[in-house]
């Protein structure tokens, strides 16, 4: 029987699964134990979980909220824990992890005594865009993984507070009109769709690059009383002709951190939750918000800065500090940082 001819870069017609995907980058590495890949595939799992939760939420009581408010002063959504609770279940028992931490819990999250301890450290947000999530608005999940720092045993929260260039992986799940798992290891992004019927993700969106610069801003103009002069000058430049390209730009906002990023991705332009007169350090998480995105962005030829710094070598001191984050476009990060030089 004849078979299909393999494709042009040894892609067989039925299409690349994201698990051959991270096989074929397993054999790249000499010596490679093949822990990477089962901690991956543990946290693809997980999303397969949740993008099916996500798809009938209307149906199985997983909307609203439970009454709960989590360590960032948040009210917690039925969905943020669920999708908690499925990692942590999904990825404690592999024995690829010492410690992981989630947006979700105050401290970190120890493996289970019977489980043993890995060499990798898995921090993620299980559930971002949680305001979203009753409105049928695209939400995600994002992750960060790194390898421990401490010897052995049970891990620390020393192996979380690693600066973000540290990390050995980076990705999210974005739960949109279709489901889709970002990331990306330092060397090149990756995008995969997931076939709902078949329960795989397949490889469509290979060698993701962002463009220098695009004519998109994304930033919450209803905090623009609280922002300071360098951010109110800098988005007055981008509304005007004097704007980069000589038109003044789009504004695009979901409000979901993963589908502002993953558009700004593919399309580019630049993502800005800035710090304000009342919370200098803006709203999002540096170890699994931050962190994450600024890996994917560089990987894919962007920039992510805290409008000062380089987020990725920002040393963290807690698990749950905020960081302010322009992200996106090289060109149009480093002009945000122009006008922001002005602050100083
Ligand atoms: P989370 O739902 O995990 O708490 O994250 C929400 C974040 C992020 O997804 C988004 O960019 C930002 O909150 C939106 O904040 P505003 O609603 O203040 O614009
Ligand atoms: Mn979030
Ligand atoms: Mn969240």
């Amino acid at each position: 029987m004849t078979r299909p001819s393999l494709g042009p870069a040894g892609r067989d017609e039925l299409g690349w699964t994201l698990d051959r995907h991270i096989l074929e980058r397993q054999r790249r590495i000499p010596g490679a134990s093949g822990d990477f890949t089962g901690l991956f595939q543990s946290i693809a799992l997980a999303g397969r979980v949740i993008a099916s939760k996500v798809s009938k939420a209307g149906l199985a009581d997983v909307l609203g909220a439970t009454g709960a408010v989590n360590v960032q002063g948040e009210t917690v959504q039925k969905l943020d824990e669920l999708a908690n609770n499925v990692l942590v279940r999904c990825v404690e028992a592999g024995g690829h992890v010492c410690v992981m931490a989630s947006e979700e819990d105050e401290t970190t999250i120890p493996i289970p005594p019977q489980y043993p301890a890995g060499k990798y450290v898995l921090m993620f947000d299980p559930l971002d865009g949680s305001s979203n999530i009753d409105v049928n608005i695209s939400i995600g999940t994002i992750f960060s993984i790194h390898r421990r720092v401490t010897e052995k045993g049970p891990g620390t929260e020393r192996d979380c507070l690693q600066p973000g260039f540290k990390q050995v992986a980076a990705g999210y799940i974005i739960y949109g009109s279709s489901t889709m798992l970002v990331y990306t290891t330092g060397d090149g992004v990756h995008g995969f769709t997931l076939d709902p019927l078949v329960g795989e993700f397949f490889l469509s969106h290979e060698n993701i690059r962002i463009p220098k610069t695009a004519p998109t801003y994304s930033i919450n103009e209803g905090n623009r009383s609280k922002w300071t002069p360098g951010v109110t000058k800098w988005i007055d430049t981008l509304k005007t002709k004097d704007a980069p390209g000589g038109k003044p730009y789009g504004l695009r906002y979901v409000g979901t951190l993963v589908a502002d990023f993953h558009r700004t991705l593919l399309r580019g332009g630049v993502f800005a939750y800035p710090g304000d007169k009342g919370a200098p350090e803006g709203k999002l998480r540096l170890l699994y918000e931050a962190a994450p995105m600024a890996l994917i962005a560089e990987a894919a030829g962007g920039a992510a800065s805290t409008g000062r710094a380089r987020v990725l070598e920002l040393e963290p001191t807690a698990l749950h500090q905020r960081v302010p984050l322009f992200i996106g476009s090289k060109d149009d990060v480093a002009l945000a940082e122009r006008f922001l030089a002005d602050d100083a």
